[in-house]
């Protein structure tokens, strides 16, 4: 079908949820293996990392000083609400592909492929944005057995390292990043089952590292760092103050990014209607107070001052310590939770394309498995140089902050569908119903929206030329390949 014959109302099809169900895996229901612990345990593996043990001290630093401790409530807040609209949807329509499946079911094609294409920058940035910290915390490790890798080589040509004589230079690449993403990448096509039960043992390592350092740290803290608790705004917006703290929030929101695969194991759910919003709200209960202790132990034994540019400001809090070996634990711990946050999210990815390239929005190499492994490996390889590229020459922050709009883009879509349906299918059975509709949703575009507002006009323009590149692909291509809107002109 040409372009020309579409009708203009084609692209705000929306596909029958009653289809969705009953077209589901080819009539094969899935197995409904995990319990509400399970899915609590699959949240919070998905959840620790980067966001925590790097970005941090990032916003402490440059946003919100100690204040930090309030940038991730209120990215609690924020994810709480579109969490509640994250259970509902996915009682309704328990099948993977979570927030673009959801988008088209309610809001129609042309928003379901803006939340596919958004979805990179929830996952493959995110991979990124973990490969790079990834980098540092390995180098770290590497360099306390004495072997060092050239300085120019594990940084991007936007950060500066320190020469041998003294001298500053640019980096060149960041090559354990690259390294990492490769790895992740091959594992992924040769087929890596996420049992449950290892998720679980990398859970229990990841919060036991978090326990271990708040622990072993609160002895150290000097409520001198504290003060000022919020320090007073430079007169640049999003630096200290409460326009720090809003900032600070949007960065720090990186540190929750996961939960909201709970979502896509709705179909794997023994009761999803209960086992679901117990997953995601108890991941997300959890991991707040893990990350209010941590963060308050962290700009309590270190200033915030010295956190500036310390992508491991984790291991500068040990140093102050008298437990050295805690430094190689953790280390250790950081770089395997690390290595579980990549996976996920590389195979969220092309689990999300996968969708796509079926629905005919996306070309047929996202979609083809490998024969033997069973694995969209091409879709695999086409993401590893993607995100490798990314790892290799951008910056974290840089990373981080696309991550972050991104994903609340993609959250403030899925509240605004919860309202949706409300409305055009308010008859259709919800297992789970957010609460206080429509107040839950629009709070949560709300909060979600004022952290993207937060993040500045920089990242607006990024993520803006990310979804012109996005409509321009669906326009010349999605469009005129849509299996819906080929059914429906058929
Ligand atoms: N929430 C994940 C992390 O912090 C993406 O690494």
């Amino acid at each position: 079908m040409s372009q020309t014959t579409l009708p203009r109302s084609s692209m705000f099809q929306r596909k029958s949820i009653t289809a969705l169900l009953d077209g589901r895996t080819g009539g094969h229901e899935l197995k409904r293996c995990l319990s509400a612990r399970s899915l609590v345990a699959l949240g919070i593996g998905a959840i620790i990392g980067a966001g925590l043990f790097s970005l941090t001290g990032i916003a402490a630093a440059d946003n919100a000083g100690p204040a930090v401790v309030l940038s991730f409530i209120v990215a609690a807040i924020g994810c709480a609400f579109a969490g509640l609209c994250y259970s509902e949807l996915a009682s309704m329509i328990p099948l993977s592909g979570s927030a673009y499946t959801y988008a088209y079911a309610t809001l129609g094609e042309l928003v379901a492929w803006i939340i596919g294409w958004d979805l990179v920058l929830e996952y493959a940035v995110a991979a990124a944005t973990v490969s790079v910290s990834w980098s540092s915390y390995v180098l770290n490790l590497l360099h306390g057995f004495g072997i060092d890798i050239p300085a120019r080589l594990a940084a991007c040509p936007w950060d500066t390292v320190a020469m041998p004589d003294g001298s500053h230079v640019a980096g060149l690449i960041n090559l354990p990043a690259v390294f990492v993403i490769i790895c992740v990448s091959l594992l992924l096509i040769r087929g890596i089952s996420e049992s449950a039960g290892v998720n679980m043992t990398l859970t229990v390592i990841k919060v036991a590292i978090v326990l271990a350092v708040i622990v072993f740290c609160v002895g150290y803290v000097k409520t001198a760092n504290y003060h000022p608790f919020i320090p007073p705004n430079t007169g640049n917006f999003g630096e200290f103050g409460l326009s720090g703290i809003m900032r600070g929030a949007g960065v720090v929101f990186f540190a929750y990014i996961g939960f909201d695969a709970v979502s896509t194991c709705a179909a794997e759910a023994h009761q999803p209607e209960r086992d679901v919003p117990i997953g995601i709200m108890g991941s997300l209960a959890i991991c707040t107070l893990l990350y209010i202790g941590f963060a308050l132990v962290l700009t309590g034994v270190v200033s915030y001052h010295a956190m500036h540019g310390d992508a491991k400001p984790v291991m500068t809090a040990i140093d102050v310590t008298s437990f050295p070996w805690l430094k190689v634990t953790v280390n250790i711990g950081v770089i395997c939770g690390y290595t579980s946050v990549m996976l996920v999210s590389l195979l969220g990815q092309s689990r999300v394309f996968y969708a796509m390239a079926q629905d005919g929005l996306l070309p047929g190499i996202f979609g083809r498995l490998h024969r033997r492994y069973q694995t969209p490996w091409l879709s695999n390889l086409v993401f590893m140089v993607f995100t490798s590229v990314l790892a290799g020459f951008l910056p974290i922050e840089v990373l981080g902050h696309m991550t972050s709009i991104g994903t609340l883009l993609a959250f403030s879509i899925v509240c605004a569908g919860v309202l949706v349906l409300r409305r055009t299918d308010p008859t259709r059975e919800r297992r789970f119903r957010a609460p206080f509709s429509p107040l839950v949703p629009l709070l949560g575009i709300l909060v979600c929206g004022a952290m993207m507002l937060s993040l500045g006009w920089v990242n607006w323009l990024r993520l803006g030329v990310w979804m012109a590149i996005g409509l321009l692909i669906y326009f010349a291509y999605s469009r005129r390949h849509s299996r819906l809107i080929q059914e429906a002109g058929a």
